[in-house]
């Protein structure tokens, strides 16, 4: 019989046996490629000594290939929760080293209890993945543990922030719970992949010849598929910047919205908005730097920055508090909307909405990208879930138009018809229904080139404005752009108890 010492020891030497994880040897392999352990990766995340782990005994009962002979430590993936920068967060972390992080039943049940816990705390879920997918040996229990992971992520949605970061291969079934995720890291490291089939099955299918990191690398997914939302240098830098994601959002979409002190004054006025706005009003200017000069410390984190970069979107604070920014980007495109954009855009909103971060749109959009390779994909359905997400969205929505807000795309941007709150325009504004130019060529058409020439003049004047939608009561405000930064926080401060009424319904039916 041991003594209680004994049985001490006996449980701190399991501990430590599993906390090497697939032991010395698969773990120099993996740190000779530069990825961390997993435990190096859970102690950068957590502040220090935070970190709790749940279920490290759980154990798999699969007998098939010998399997009932086989250890495989803490089944392949690390839970818990711990502080991050204070607050409660949850997190798995698969283990690479055992068994190629594959997932098995009892995997898949330890990433499933977490997020539980995760959802009934009211708490964020990181989840740094690393896995060779399905662990083959245990056949349909792992398909099983797949589905039972992906119904999880759905059900937390809306629930609980849920971050992804692609920390190694993630191959067939990995990829598919991070993209059930709000946001996906990924590291620009050659050890990081996403894919659903991989280089050899698609040149044996389709007789296509690529690269694992052109096919589904950092930047692939970041800049083309628009898959990930995040690219990082190194792990290390994936885990700082999921910090600061972090401490942008709330814990749920029950807790109170993030607020720390202001220190930038919430009155000041930035001459050069003044002249941000080029006299012709064909030249672009740099949207960011317009961000920058309204929010809190010109700090902000810029979601998907690889990918449609018409469309910025980003979280910054406003008064010390987390906001949304919408904004079309001239230099890229003119800042027309396409279906990259719009898809990036209206997920982005969505998210925003789910966790009560006020939006603010920051229009100067010429309209749909016109072409057939927009229309045949879809242009209409995909720039419809902006007109869809921006109504159905309660937060306080704020639009400011700096330049152009042409036709449909000024409605897919938060018009005061499609629900906005505040809007608020710059004199140079031109909300109109369609640019001076095209509407000259279908109503002036038959005209000598130029009286067309004085009919564009005349339509600029009178219709290239904010004034005729603010006589309409279309504009709420039209301030000089100095003051874009006092007006918006000041229409924060009056939306804070915004209240509101959509009909009752079991959910919509988004044109995805
Ligand atoms: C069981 C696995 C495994 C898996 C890796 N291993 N993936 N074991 N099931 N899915 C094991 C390896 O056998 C090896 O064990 C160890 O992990 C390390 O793997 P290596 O191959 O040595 O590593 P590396 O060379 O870095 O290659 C990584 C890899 C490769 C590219 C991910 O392991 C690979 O191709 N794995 C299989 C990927 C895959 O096809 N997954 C199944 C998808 S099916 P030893 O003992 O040798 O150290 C799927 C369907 C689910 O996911 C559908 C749900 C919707």
């Amino acid at each position: 019989m041991l003594t209680n010492q004994e049985k001490i020891e006996q449980f701190q030497e399991k501990a430590q046996h599993i906390e090497q994880g697939g032991g010395e040897a698969a773990l120099a392999k993996l740190k000779a490629k530069g990825r961390l352990t997993t435990r190096e990766r859970i102690d950068l995340l957590f502040d220090q000594g935070t970190f709790v782990e749940l279920d490290k005994f759980v154990e798999h009962r699969c007998t098939n290939f010998g399997m009932d002979q086989m250890e495989i430590p803490g089944e392949g993936v690390v839970t818990g929760y711990g502080l991050v920068n204070g607050r409660t967060v949850f997190a798995y972390a698969q283990d690479f080293s055992v068994m190629g992080g594959s997932l098995g039943e009892m995997h898949a049940a330890k990433i499933v209890k977490c997020m539980d816990k995760a959802m009934t705390a009211g708490h964020p879920i990181v989840a740094l993945c690393d896995s060779g997918g399905a662990r083959i040996q245990e056949a349909v229990d792992s398909l099983a543990g797949y589905g039972r992971v992906f119904y999880k992520n759905t059900m937390a949605s809306g629930v609980i922030p849920q971050i992804a970061a692609i920390m190694g291969p993630s191959a067939g079934g990995a990829v598919y719970s991070p993209a059930l995720m709000d946001f996906i890291y990924m590291v620009k490291q050659d050890y990081a992949q996403m894919f659903i089939t991989g280089p050899q099955v698609i040149q044996a299918t389709t007789g296509e010849e690529i690269g694992a990191i052109e096919l589904g690398g950092a930047m692939t997914h970041n800049s083309k598929s628009g898959v990930a939302h995040f690219a990082a240098e190194d792990d290390a830098d994936c885990i700082e910047q999921i910090k600061i994601l972090l401490s942008y959002l709330p814990s749920s979409f029950q807790a109170d919205p993030v607020r720390l002190e202001c220190i930038d004054p919430i009155d000041r006025r930035e001459e050069k908005l003044n002249t941000i706005i080029p006299d012709k009003s064909n030249r672009p200017y740099d949207m960011k730097k317009v961000i920058k000069m309204i929010v809190d410390d010109s700090e902000f984190y810029e979601n998907q920055q690889h990918y449609a970069k018409n469309i910025i979107t980003c979280f910054a604070r406003m008064n010390g508090t987390t906001v949304g920014i919408i904004a079309n980007q001239p230099m890229v495109m003119a800042g027309s909307l396409d279906i990259n954009a719009s898809d990036k855009a209206a997920r982005f909103i969505n998210f925003c909405d789910c966790f009560n971060i006020p939006l603010i749109t920051l229009v100067d959009v010429p309209g749909y990208l016109p072409g057939t390779s927009q229309e045949f994909g879809g242009i209409i359905r995909h720039g419809a879930k902006l007109l869809y997400v921006y109504p159905e969205a309660t937060v306080p929505k704020i639009t400011v138009v700096l330049r152009k807000a042409y036709g449909g795309s000024f409605l897919g941007m938060c018009s005061a018809q499609a629900g906005a709150d505040m809007v608020i325009a710059w004199p140079t504004a031109e909300i109109a229904v369609m640019g001076a130019a095209g509407a000259a060529n279908i109503i002036f058409r038959s005209e000598s080139e130029e009286e067309k020439e004085a009919k564009i003049e005349e339509y600029i004047k009178n219709f290239s404005t904010p004034y005729q939608a603010a006589q309409r009561g279309f504009v709420d405000q039209i301030i000089e752009p100095k003051d874009t930064r006092p007006v918006i926080i000041n229409a924060l401060k009056l939306l804070e108890n915004k209240t509101w009424e959509l009909p009752r319904k079991k959910h919509g039916n988004i044109p995805l």
